[in-house]
């Protein structure tokens, strides 16, 4: 107990010189926010490209649990980054969460039909896969920096 409560007012006092003016402790939140979302990218995308050449069993599950993770974090760290200095891009987000979404919507109802024991279940896999990997793409390569 007495160490916690030394550890704490280490900590506090630590984190005090740094919020007269600086952004620390929002950057520390806002990076594992980003480090999940990274994580979700690769279980979304993975799932996607690891099962491209599959005719069933397509991974909605995980897909489901991906595209989730992504809109949730995503929305998070939209709402952080207006809490710092910069402000998103909106019409960028706006496509992101379009494309999330239609991927969560493909990979639940792929599942749905798949747990019902439907086939030709491709198409559902491929849209939500590809919109994820569009996702991808615009995520990185939609940056105002590197046309500047
Ligand atoms: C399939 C869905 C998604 C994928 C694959 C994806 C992928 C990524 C990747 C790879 C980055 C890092 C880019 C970089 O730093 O160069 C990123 C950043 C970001 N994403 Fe997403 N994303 C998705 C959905 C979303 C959604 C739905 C939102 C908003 C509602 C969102 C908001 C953001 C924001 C604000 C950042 C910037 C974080 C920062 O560096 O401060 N993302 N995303």
């Amino acid at each position: 107990m007495v160490k916690a409560y030394y550890v704490h007012r280490h900590i506090s006092r630590l984190l005090k010189g740094f919020t007269v003016d600086s952004q620390l402790p929002l950057a520390l939140i806002t990076e594992s926010f980003v480090l999940v979302h990274l994580t979700g990218m690769a279980i979304l995308v993975g799932a996607f490209i690891a099962n491209m050449r599959a005719k069933t069993n397509f991974p909605f599950t995980l897909m489901v649990w991906g595209a989730s993770i992504q809109l949730f974090t995503g929305t998070i760290l939209v709402g952080l980054a207006y809490m710092g200095d910069d402000a998103p891009d909106n019409v960028k987000i706006t496509v992101k969460t379009l494309l999330a979404t239609g991927a969560l919507i493909a990979a639940i109802l792929g599942s749905k039909r798949q747990s019902h024991g439907d086939t030709k279940l491709q198409p559902f896999f491929h849209t939500a896969g590809g919109f994820a990997f569009i996702n991808l793409i615009i995520a990185v390569l939609w940056n105002a920096e590197l046309y500047a």
